[in-house]
């Protein structure tokens, strides 16, 4: 079971779906999409109702139970996922914690792209959000660095990088039995 953990817009879901589509028998499994199927409402639309404590309390208890299902997984956690309710400790005792690292302007960028989603950037301006991106970084760091691996993700704006992306992935923590045939080189085969 492999975690991918990571601030938003880091590309855990990007190179989670896109990994499932490359290993067959391997799932993703979106924890932010589980707990909006459980609350049949969105992750804003949650935070709106409900606040962040009653959030963090759902995505353990939705963490938690991902944790048992059987099979080749890949979670995507929340970009908080990791600093609350020690689930850290969860995730280590479970699987491969792989902490995903894009720069500060990619980052932007892509939280830019997509703000609406996001209940932590309402109301944001970009440079507030830059001031964000930065603060919630430092402040998270030391959850994200009890994490097994990083593994950078800047590169994944386009079909090219995102192969690279995912071959650089699978090479480093696959393994080759669980490999592809087409993706394991003449020289590996
Ligand atoms: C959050 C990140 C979001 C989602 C929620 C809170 C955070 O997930 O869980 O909006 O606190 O960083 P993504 O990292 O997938 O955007």
């Amino acid at each position: 079971m492999i975690f991918l953990i990571g601030f938003m817009g880091a590309g855990k879901t990007t190179l989670g779906r896109a990994l499932e589509a490359r290993l067959p028998g391997w799932r993703y499994i979106d924890l932010d999409q589980e707990i909006e199927k459980t609350a049949g409402i969105s992750v804003s639309r949650f935070f709106a109702l409900h606040g962040e404590e009653a959030f963090r309390q759902l995505e353990r208890v939705t963490l938690t139970r991902v944790t048992h299902v059987d099979g080749d997984l890949i979670i995507g956690c929340g970009g908080g996922t990791p600093c609350y309710y020690d689930n850290m400790t969860l995730m280590n005792n479970r699987g491969l914690t792989i902490l995903l690292e894009a720069s500060h302007p990619t980052l932007l960028r892509r939280l830019l792209e997509a703000q609406g989603r996001r209940p932590k950037l309402a109301g944001l301006s970009p440079d507030e959000v830059s001031s964000y991106i930065r603060q919630a970084i430092d402040e998270r760091t030391p959850y994200y660095s009890r994490a097994a691996h990083t593994f950078a993700t800047d590169r994944l704006e386009n079909i090219d990088e995102i192969n690279e992306t995912c071959a650089r992935f699978i090479d480093r923590f696959i393994s080759p039995a669980d490999k592809s045939p087409d993706l394991i080189s003449p020289a590996q085969s």
